[in-house]
């Protein structure tokens, strides 16, 4: 366990992520490859790499050019660490900007979607792919100089530009085109012969392997003199993390496992039918609390995000723990990741720490983390190791205060409640519909609370406006806000204000920072 508890802890292959669509498919392509790599943004990988030295940092692609002001930079160091480095795209533009070399603008240089490219065969992450082929590319920018000490090793537009450069003295690689999409073909031998050729990575990320050691450090805790194991519960949203964290420990605890879902009326429509069918993927036993009058009750003067969420907190802990009880538990289980422990850029228990609904909350009982080294995107891969169906496994994260911090600025009610939820339903069921859905990272429907002027009817009416906003992000430390086509914007809008107490629409299209995924 130890050996492997280091390659968990100190990764070797470490993505920045610097705005790319693409990025979670360089992630996702490197584990096929078999090996573990985690994806950061820059603030994030900045403080990482103050105790944590990668084998190889690869730049992902990005939107921007390297000529707007907030574009996103990646720590400067990292050219001075002498670790290997492929830019991809952006990551390349960024490489060739930073180290003295010029990017253009150029309108006639776009390239979108299947390019031809020549290849220098002879180069180490080239090597055993053919003279010519057809990749991905997706950008405006190019690299019109390269810096001093770089050779061009691929052309594409007629050789008229650099696809490819590499310097072996400085270790550096860049692509403007994009190997870890499908269709560049020899896309994933390039990722490949540079994690190894260029980084000797070790191939260590084997999904099941992940989930028996997980399996090896819970037997470890909870398995008593008798062989058998001791009671536990499980804290159960019916998300990816709980119910993988489920699917995983079940076998262990057989009837010794109770995965209790606290109802607390912040669920969405129809979330409760989802969360049992969850559990039932899982093959573990649930159950439901009902505490949504409770939950209300607590919440009733609560204005601000935080002291809701302080609330929720408390009677959450309250309530597990009461379950804990009634069960005889002696452990209380939570798919808590690995997210916080990156960010504080500490290793260790005290690290995991942070103020979320199910963490820090020091119960009486023991608790145990299983999941607290994997990251969202590592879960996901689980979930599909394990054979949980794409409901569980692509499920967009909800926050654990869910609802209540979607009434904003305002005390929740149940009224409140109901209109929040009736619209998350409509948006979403529009969103899937036109199949923008399953291309956001998470969605988020809001009620403004600050009641504006309408008309309803042949009167003036007062009434709630509805925020939505669609995000896209790796690790949710930076998001993209997603620009929801126009002609479904109005789709959205005609249909959430046929609510009487509706009359406005407000699409958030902000990225955070400035703006948080959530509204509050
Ligand atoms: P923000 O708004 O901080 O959200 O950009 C980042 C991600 O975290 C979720 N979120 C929460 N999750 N308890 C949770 O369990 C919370 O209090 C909470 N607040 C935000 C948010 O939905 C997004 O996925």
């Amino acid at each position: 366990m130890d050996t492997k508890e280091s390659s968990m802890e100190q990764p070797e292959i470490l993505i920045i992520d610097l705005g790319s669509q693409y990025t979670l498919v360089i992630g996702r392509t490197i584990r096929e490859l078999g090996y573990r790599t985690i994806i950061v943004s820059p603030p994030r990988a900045r403080t990482l790499l103050k105790t944590c030295k990668p084998k190889v940092i690869i730049l992902s692609g990005g939107s921007a050019s390297v000529y707007e002001q907030d574009a996103p930079q990646p720590p400067e160091e990292i050219l001075t660490l002498g670790i290997p480095i492929l830019g991809i795209c952006y990551g390349m533009q960024w490489l060739a900007f930073k180290l003295g070399g010029r990017v253009t603008p150029s309108r006639e240089h776009k390239e979108y979607g299947e390019t031809f490219v020549r290849f220098e065969v002879q180069d180490l992450i080239f090597k055993k792919m053919a003279q010519e082929g057809t990749v991905w590319a997706s950008h405006g920018d190019s690299v019109a100089e390269l810096p001093p000490g770089f050779r061009p090793i691929a052309w594409s537009n007629k050789g008229k530009i650099i696809a490819g450069m590499v310097s072996y003295k400085r270790k550096i690689w860049g692509l403007q085109f994009h190997p870890e999409v499908t269709h560049t073909a020899g896309g994933k031998s390039i990722l490949e012969r540079f994690l190894q050729k260029a980084g000797s990575c070790s191939k260590n990320w084997q999904p099941a392997d992940v989930i028996e050691e997980i399996r090896a450090e819970l037997r470890q805790a909870v398995i008593g003199h008798d062989g058998q194991a001791k009671k536990a519960i499980l804290g159960f949203s019916g998300g990816v993390d709980s119910t993988t964290l489920a699917t995983i420990a079940q076998p262990i605890f057989s009837s010794n496992l109770l995965a209790i879902c606290i109802n607390a009326g912040n669920l969405r429509q129809n979330e409760l039918e989802q969360i049992r069918a969850n559990a039932r993927s899982a093959g573990v036993q649930l159950k439901v609390v009902n505490a949504a009058k409770r939950f209300t009750k607590a919440l009733s003067k609560a204005t601000h995000s935080e002291h809701k969420r302080r609330i929720f907190r408390r009677l959450y802990k309250k309530i597990l723990e009461q379950e804990a009880k009634k069960f005889s538990a002696e452990f209380i289980i939570q798919g808590s990741l690995a997210t916080d422990i990156i960010e504080s850029g500490a290793a260790g228990e005290s690290a995991l720490i942070k103020s979320h609904h199910n963490i820090g909350l020091n119960f009486s009982i023991q608790e145990l983390h299983p999941l607290r080294r994997l990251f969202k995107y590592e879960i996901r891969d689980l979930a599909r190791q394990l054979g949980l169906p794409a409901a569980v496994s692509e499920r967009q994260p909800f926050p654990g205060p869910g609802l209540f911090v979607r009434i904003v600025g305002k005390p929740v009610t149940a009224k409140r409640l109901a209109i929040v939820r009736w619209a998350d339903n409509i948006v979403t069921e529009i969103l899937k519909q036109f199949n923008i859905y399953d291309q956001i990272s998470q969605l988020v429907v809001a009620l403004e609370c600050n009641r504006t002027v309408g008309i309803k009817g042949d009167g003036r009416s007062y009434g709630y406006t509805i925020m939505v906003r669609g995000v896209l992000t790796a690790d949710f430390m930076t998001v993209r806000g997603f620009q929801i086509p126009e002609h479904v914007r109005r789709e959205i809008t005609s249909a959430v204000t046929k609510h009487p107490q509706i009359v406005r629409v407000h699409y958030d299209e902000t990225n955070k920072p400035p703006a948080t995924t959530e509204a509050e």
